[in-house]
């Protein structure tokens, strides 16, 4: 029953709007029948679909249901059978202009209870309660009240019945909007209504009848209020953006809104976006609204702030839309594109030489960037002519301006005229395909000034033998006026002299010893000894300068055993022995190996033995009673110089032993005061007395000998040499041979030492000398002439007028005299510790007396190796006093 009812045909009611002059596409509401058939035909579509309104023509239709299609004269056809309840599509219509239009299409069926009083509703017929719902176009024109619609109930048939409504439009705001003829149904409109503020009416409609009785259930009544375009979009949101400069083309940069109060989703709301001007700098996209960079060009320094202006249309931006037009900003931000330029395309400046810390110029520069920011602010390079480091650049952060400082001071008369490279840079690197940083050159004239004077060179080394003469020019240490390239005036004072060794030449400079130069002198470090000397020109500017004097060592000073008081424990029987230990100032080779010898007049008691460099080990040879003992010892450095010092050697028993250190005992101390030691030593005081009387005789005059031979040669240095037998040079003729231009010496040494010995020499021990020198040619006659005592440079206080000539260090004459020092020294040693066991070995050499005399040869004192036989005592008569006399006397001397 029900299935058949919707079989029924529905009422077709085609409602229709007043064509809009404004070509107002209407919607076309359609009724039809619930089930539709293939082939049916909705003619009603035809009118709106002709595009009468909008004066253009159609030409073709499309559909957009494919259940529908529209033939050429605007009928909507049913492709095939279908139910509908509603259906809702539109048509597209494309007219000749290329136009798209769309129709929407509303299909509505009328379900069964409306079937009953089915009336065409253009006839505003009675209805039936529950009619559709109508519809009231916005803003409608008058005369009012307009006639809407009429509602009837079927109970007016039987009675008389009248309606009332009430709801919005009616009774609640807005009042009084529809009346209604309450005998006919009849429901009209009293004035124009505004979708925007009522898109809707609903209210009820009620019958009675004329007894007051209500004759039906009420009637919901609604009304549509139909959309008219009568509002213009709106932008909504920020119109202000923001992008890079420079930025790439396509760079989106913001979306502008626009709204549309006119119903949604109807070509009323459907908003254009379009770009008035700034067409070649930007794009906008139609629908969305969004922004976008056309180019990659877009320059903040050109144009910081860009406008644009944009147009929103509705209607799909149709010629008949409402539009309205809006700037939007764009700020462009700034990068790096711009490098800092200078305005000048050559700088100069001046300054004055040898200022430190000022500020030379400043150099502007200008830079399109914007201001105070890392792209704007500039940073200077030197980036020529800064190889010594004489400038530094800094920007001022108010002006941007480079300051360049000279941080180390010119010289004018190096360079006069410096140029640099100055480059500029910002602290952000640059942003863009050609940009790149620029420089610029600079001239910077140094201003000439009248400078003190300078040595040259600014340290002086001077090499000094010490102990050289006073008074001895040793280098001369002169400063140049910068300007006049020379030291004329100038005037020389010492500024600093430690030890006031020196002395300086007030007018040329010269550099004097005024004293004793030694070099183991506490001021001196490292044999170097500094002093400072100031220069005045007659400007009285001054300079300064300093004098390093490196002291060349030579050997005045000979070891010496600073501790001479021995204690050497007893132990009994067995022999005792002490480690005696010497020192020398000088260094290396005037100073250890030593040579230790005991003292010529020992009393024979003693030993050494275990000789390293510096040190010796004592030891008795016999044993002896404790008791206080001399011993002479005689320590040589390496080239022979030395003296015998007397130790003084305490024999006792020991309490005990520190650190190697015998320490007496007090026992032992009483026992060398008892009456035995009192005996001893006056027993062993004569003996001694004795000996010595008879070892003066002989062994001072070895001593002699070799003491004036270790003199002699002063400048040559004896070296350590496995040669231990008399080698070749030995040979007379081969030691006498000497250049005579090779003894020659610059050297400025003092001879006091050996010009004292000489003294004592000379004529007294000629030949022995000689033979032990054996550097010094072969006679006393050599002494004294001209050959050999000639310059007359090295005076000699010592001996008035005598001078020495100093041996040269040529290394053949110091070999010579080393080899013969060493050789004498062996030939000593043979003779005095081997007790002569080579003796018939050694090479003894007599000196040649002449013929005749009645002393005979004096040759004695030459003999090594003899002295252990002193049966030649007995023999030597008349001869031996005057001799011992000479002897002796020498001996005092010599020392
Ligand atoms: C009107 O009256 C007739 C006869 O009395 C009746 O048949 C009919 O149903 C009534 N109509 C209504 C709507 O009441
Ligand atoms: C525009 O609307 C979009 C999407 O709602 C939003 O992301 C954007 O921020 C809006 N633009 C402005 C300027 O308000
Ligand atoms: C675009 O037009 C607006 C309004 O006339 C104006 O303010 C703006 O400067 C124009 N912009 C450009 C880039 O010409
Ligand atoms: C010049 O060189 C010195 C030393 O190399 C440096 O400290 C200084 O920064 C440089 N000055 C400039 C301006 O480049
Ligand atoms: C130099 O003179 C000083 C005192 O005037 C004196 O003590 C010193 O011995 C002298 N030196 C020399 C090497 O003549
Ligand atoms: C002398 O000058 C040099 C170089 O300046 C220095 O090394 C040395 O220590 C100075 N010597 C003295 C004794 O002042």
């Amino acid at each position: 029953m029900y299935e058949r009812a919707l079989f029924a045909l529905c009422l077709l009611t085609l409602v229709l709007f007043q064509s809009a002059a404004s070509c107002e596409l209407r919607p076309v509401l359609v009724q039809v029948p619930k089930r539709l058939p293939a082939g049916y035909v909705i003619s009603e579509s035809k009118e709106e679909l002709s595009l009468k309104g909008c004066a253009a023509k159609p030409v073709a239709f499309t559909s957009s249901d494919p259940d529908f299609t529209v033939n050429t004269d605007g009928n909507i056809i049913t492709v095939h059978g279908l139910e509908i309840t509603t259906k809702r599509f539109s048509v597209l219509v494309q007219d000749e202009n290329g136009m798209d239009w769309r129709v929407d299409i509303i299909l509505s069926c009328k379900d069964e209870a409306s079937q009953k009083s089915s009336s065409v509703a253009r006839k505003r017929t009675k209805r039936r309660w529950r009619p559709l719902p109508f519809s009231l176009v916005e803003n409608d024109t008058p005369p009012f009240p307009k006639e809407l619609e009429m509602i009837g109930s079927d109970s007016s048939v039987n009675y008389t019945v009248y309606y009332e409504i009430s709801g919005q439009g009616v009774t609640k705001d807005p009042v009084g909007l529809f009346i209604l003829n309450k005998n006919n149904g009849m429901l009209s409109v009293t004035r124009s209504v505004d979708r925007e503020q009522y898109p809707q009416f609903n209210f009820i409609a009620r019958v009675f009848d004329i007894r007051g009785k209500e004759t039906d259930a009420y009637l919901p009544i609604t009304v549509n209020v139909e959309d008219k375009n009568d509002n213009t979009p709106e932008f909504i949101g920020s119109r202000f953006f923001t992008v890079e400069e420079r930025c790439r083309a396509g760079t989106v940069i913001g979306q502008v809104n626009a709204t549309d109060k006119d119903q949604p989703k109807t070509p009323h709301t459907f908003i254009k976006f379009t770009l008035q001007n700034a067409t070649d700098m930007f794009s906008i996209d139609p629908f969305t609204g969004v922004i976008t960079a056309k180019t990659n060009t877009l320059d903040r320094e050109a144009q910081d702030k860009v406008c644009i202006e944009i147009e929103i249309r509705d209607m799909g931006g149709a010629t008949n839309g409402l539009f309205s037009r809006g700037t939007v900003v764009i700020t462009l931000t700034d990068v790096n594109d711009n490098p800092p330029t200078f305005k000048e395309k050559l700088y100069k400046a001046k300054v004055q030489e040898n200022q430190e810390n000022v500020l030379v110029t400043r150099i502007p520069v200008e830079d399109k960037d914007l201001v105070n920011t890392p792209n704007w602010k500039a940073l200077f390079e030197v980036t020529k002519g800064n190889e010594s480091g004489n400038f530094r650049m800094e920007t001022d952060p108010k002006t941007n301006e480079g300051l360049l400082y000279v941080i180390k001071g010119l010289d004018f008369e190096k360079t006069p005229l410096v140029k640099l490279e100055i480059t500029a840079r910002n602290e952000v690197p640059l942003v863009g395909p050609d940009t790149k940083w620029l420089s610029v050159p600079l001239e910077l004239s140094v201003g000439d000034e009248d400078e003190g004077p300078e040595f040259n060179p600014g340290i002086l080394y001077l090499k000094v033998k010490e102990n050289v003469a006073n008074g001895t020019v040793i280098g001369t240490y002169k400063a140049l006026d910068p300007e006049k390239k020379n030291s004329d005036g100038m005037k020389y004072y010492k500024m600093t002299d430690p030890g006031n060794w020196i002395t300086v030449v007030e007018n040329t400079g010269e550099l004097k010893t005024a004293n004793t130069i030694d070099r183991e002198s506490p001021l001196v470090h490292k044999d170097m000894y500094n002093i400072t000397i100031r220069a005045v020109d007659e400007s009285k500017k001054t300079g300064k300068g300093m004098v390093i004097i490196q002291i060349e060592d030579v050997n005045d000073n000979i070891p010496v055993i600073p501790g001479k008081d021995l204690i050497m424990c007893s132990k009994g029987d067995m022999l005792s022995s002490v480690l005696v230990e010497a020192v020398d100032m000088d260094k290396p080779p005037y100073s250890t190996p030593f040579i230790f010898e005991l003292g010529a007049d020992h009393d024979g008691k003693w030993k050494l033995k275990d000789t390293t460099g510096s040190s010796v080990v004592l030891e008795q040879a016999v044993t002896m009673p404790n008791g206080l003992y001399s011993v002479p010892l005689l320590v040589k450095d390496l080239q022979g110089f030395g003296k015998e010092q007397i130790m003084d050697v305490r024999v006792c028993t020991c309490e005990r032993v520190d650190n190697g250190l015998g320490i007496c005992g007090a026992r032992s101390a009483s026992s060398s005061l008892g009456s035995l030691g009192i005996l001893a030593l006056v027993l062993s005081g004569l003996l001694l007395l004795l000996l010595s009387l008879l070892l003066i005789f002989i062994c001072s005059t070895k001593r002699d000998k070799l003491y004036i031979s270790d003199d002699t040669g002063t400048g040559g240095m004896l070296l350590k040499s496995n040669t231990e037998a008399p080698g070749e040079e030995v040979k007379d003729g081969a030691l006498m041979m000497i250049p005579g231009a090779e003894v020659v010496d610059g050297s400025l040494q003092s001879g006091l030492m050996e010009s004292k010995n000489m003294t004592s020499a000379s004529g007294r021990y000629g030949q022995s000398f000689f033979q032990g020198g054996g550097v010094y040619n072969t006679t006393t006659q050599g002494f004294g002439t001209e050959k050999y005592y000639s310059s007359g440079r090295y005076d000699n206080n010592m001996h008035g007028n005598a001078t020495i000539q100093k041996l040269s260090n040529t290394s053949a004459l110091d070999t010579w005299k080393t080899n013969g020092r060493y050789l004498d020294r062996k030939l000593t040693y043979f003779g005095d510790e081997a007790e002569g066991r080579y003796a018939d070995d050694l090479l003894k050499t007599y000196g040649h007396e002449g013929m005749g005399s009645p002393a005979g040869s004096v040759g004695c004192c030459s003999i090594v190796g003899e002295q252990e036989s002193l049966d030649f005592l007995n023999t030597l008569g008349p001869k031996f006093r005057p001799l011992a006399d000479v002897c002796y006397t020498t001996n005092r001397t010599g020392n």
